[in-house]
């Protein structure tokens, strides 16, 4: 199979929403407001992971484009709120259309994971005319960040068994995460009015 050019429509659209993304950051900082980004990242998920997830969901190799996070870009925002904001910017686009959202942000999953995911079509111009591409935007704070990429790496660490104490202490990990959410966005006002003054001098 010829994956570079099976996948390099995914690859666009990754880069294609990074440059978008990266826009509303941009233009928040050129309105001197406090941006509900803090940093995007984007991935064209691995050959080896397609083909190990393709497998287990039982879906044969000319049917990968139903994969729905081939393409995956990443929001982070600072606080909770934001989270909200950009989901509603995201659904306001008139250059994607939204396939599914779902709230992990306010209904964590049982491994104590937090975030929102929107699966989106999104269409990229080819040599052969518009691709529909699905694309995965998940959207978290910097501590629901933290914690997912620690969980990640345990997760590849022991293949998807990690030990029972190790699990219980991930739980209270993503409480003592979702708390430090809450406390800072009591006093957001307070951080983004400092933020302001350090940038100013
Ligand atoms: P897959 O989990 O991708 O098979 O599909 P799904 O339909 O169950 O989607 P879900 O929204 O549960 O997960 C999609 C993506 O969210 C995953 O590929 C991960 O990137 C992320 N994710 C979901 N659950 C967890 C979790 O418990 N820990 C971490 N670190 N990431 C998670
Ligand atoms: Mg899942």
């Amino acid at each position: 199979m010829n994956w570079e050019a099976l996948l390099a429509p995914y690859a666009q659209a990754v880069e294609e929403l990074k440059i978008k993304l990266k826009g509303i950051r941009k233009q928040f900082e050129y309105e001197s407001k406090d941006s509900p980004i803090e940093f995007i990242t984007g991935r064209v998920k691995p050959v080896a992971s397609i083909l190990e997830k393709s497998e287990t969901k039982h879906i044969p190799p000319d049917r990968i484009e139903e994969l729905q996070d081939i393409a995956g870009v990443r929001v982070v925002c600072p606080f909770v709120d934001d989270i909200y904001a950009i989901v509603s910017m995201i659904r306001s686009r008139e250059d994607l259309e939204i396939i599914e959202e779902k709230d992990y942000v306010s209904h964590k999953k049982e491994s104590g994971y937090r975030s929102y995911h929107m699966i989106i079509n999104y269409p990229v111009e080819t040599i052969n005319g518009v691709k529909m591409v699905i694309s995965e935007i998940q959207i978290r704070t910097l501590a629901m960040n933290f914690w997912a990429t620690n969980e990640h790496s345990l997760n590849y660490k022991y293949k998807g068994n990690i030990p029972a104490d190790i699990k219980s202490r991930l739980q209270r990990a993503a409480e003592a995460a979702f708390k430090l959410d809450e406390e800072m966005s009591i006093i957001k006002n307070e951080v983004q009015e400092a933020k302001r003054i350090f940038h100013r001098k």
